[in-house]
């Protein structure tokens, strides 16, 4: 009798395993598309749509000294490590800031109507309240360039740096703190708010707070997981207050103003494995879903190993006129037995790996596509891009993501435009100079910038899409 009942209750867990993985796998595949069956050039755009680049002040601009990251350059690890590769610096970067008027040029050659550009915080207002207006002016200058050439500006307030006398105060870890860079915006918006329509508040606040304050290789280099969730709630808050800010201002009703959120999606490797399976929705739900359900509800909640968060910002499903989406690759989590680490990234084999740690994954950006049209609201790509030294993978890169970008425009998703990520190579964070994501490479001693042949893809892909519009 007691072999029976064991029997049945095997049986009964079976099942119920069975089908906890079938509801899993049914809810999320992981699409994959049969690359040798498409066509890549059977892709179209709707007319007017915005092609674009990319890039954020403190990784071309140069001369960024005075920044979160600049001190971050010159700091050590516990061990005595530089905390970027190689001790590489920002230093002079891309020298931007000097030559904007011949990238300009660059970005007119490419064929593309917009450019995405970051202001950077610790030049304009070096200390709390006093503002630089040689370097307001810059910008001025920097968007009446790209309005002479016909090429749309879009200006992000917050891309991963801020002054270090905001760094003291406790960044983002502090509510009261927020009010700063709300003030900031305002001041921001009065100055190039004519000029300019298109407006990102904050910059991927997900990666900003699991690089800073969970895995610690960005500042503030902390390791908290609570602190990170924080964080994180606050961003979303200072999002909101700054959209809410924008919006009350002469001028406020015509700017678009959106929140750029990053999608990376956490795959198990083993579907048929449960602990794979939660693996992937821990993370997917503290780096995805915790943003994107509270700008559906109004609700944020952050729960995890280490993780406990609830708060309520009840403003945040009206504070978007578009969300920008960055859109790079996946990872595949494989659960393991372990408190400290429970989980590993491993690869597909047959992947092709982009020379950050993950794959080219096109199908991806047709998933996140979909993911976020849910919500609502117009999209913008506002990155997408390949690091590729030896420019071999470019051309597919562009290709296949391009591809997937049209599939998802033609199945309804409401996309306003794409931004590729990145102009030029520049200073990647933590990677310093190793990791070339430029349409054009860019010499790091000679600063010369050269178009690779692999971006050609894009340009016809533009110019086609352009043609026809
Ligand atoms: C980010 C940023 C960019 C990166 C790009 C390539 O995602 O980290 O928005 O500044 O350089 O994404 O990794």
């Amino acid at each position: 009798m007691g072999i029976i009942i064991a029997l049945a209750i095997a049986a009964g867990l079976s099942i119920a395993y069975g089908v906890a993985v079938a509801r899993r796998q049914a809810a999320e595949p992981e699409l994959r598309w049969d690359w040798n069956r498409i066509n890549t050039d059977e892709m179209s755009f709707p007319d007017g749509f915005l092609w674009g680049v990319a890039t954020a002040a403190h990784q071309v601009e140069g001369g960024c000294d005075n920044n979160n990251w600049s001190r971050w350059e010159t700091a050590t690890a516990p061990d005595g490590s530089p905390r970027i590769a190689r001790g590489q610096k920002a230093g002079r970067a891309c020298d931007h800031w000097n030559r904007y008027e011949d990238d300009l040029k660059l970005i007119d050659d490419l064929g593309v109507a917009a450019y995405r550009l970051s202001l950077e915080w610790s030049k304009i207002e070096p200390e709390p309240g006093v503002y630089d207006e040689g370097a307001i002016r810059h910008y001025h200058q920097v968007i009446s360039a790209l309005r002479k050439a016909e090429i749309e500006p879009m200006l992000t307030l917050h891309h991963f740096t801020h002054p270090t006398w905001f760094e003291d105060l406790g960044s983002f870890e502090k509510v009261d703190n927020i009010d700063h860079l709300v003030r900031f915006a305002k001041r921001m918006f009065a100055e190039y708010g004519e000029a300019v329509e298109l407006w990102c508040t904050i910059n991927e606040p997900a990666v900003f707070t699991t690089e800073g304050w969970f895995r610690g290789i960005f500042p503030p280099g902390k390791q908290d997981p609570q602190l990170s969730a924080e964080v994180l709630a606050n961003l979303v808050t200072a999002h909101t207050e700054i959209y809410r800010a924008i919006k009350a201002m002469p001028g406020g009703e015509r700017a678009q103003v959106g929140l750029v959120k990053n999608i990376f999606q956490f795959d198990p490797d083993r579907r048929y494995h449960l602990g794979d399976w939660a693996v992937a929705g821990v993370l997917d739900h503290i780096f995805n879903d915790a943003i994107l359900d509270c700008l559906k509800t109004g609700e944020f909640r952050a729960s995890g190993p280490g993780i406990s968060l609830r708060r309520d910002i009840p403003d945040a499903p009206s504070s978007l006129d578009f969300i920008g989406l960055n859109y790079y690759s996946h990872f595949r989590v494989r659960w393991k037995f372990d408190r400290v680490a429970p989980f590993d990234m491993v690869e597909r084999p047959g992947d092709i790996r982009t020379d950050m740690p993950y794959p080219i994954y096109a199908e991806g950006l047709y998933r996140a596509l979909i993911r976020i049209a849910e919500l609502g609201w117009p999209i913008y790509v506002t990155e997408n891009g390949i690091a590729d030294a030896t420019d071999d993978r470019r051309e597919l890169f562009i290709r296949r993501y391009l591809y997937a970008l049209s599939r998802a425009v033609r199945d309804g998703v409401d996309v306003r435009g794409y931004f590729y990520w990145t102009l030029m190579d520049n200073f990647e964070w933590a990677e310093g100079y190793d990791m070339r994501f430029g349409l054009y490479a860019m010499d790091v001693d000679t600063l010369e910038r050269t178009l690779r042949p692999g971006s050609k893809a894009f340009v016809d892909i533009v110019k086609r899409s352009r043609d026809l519009g």
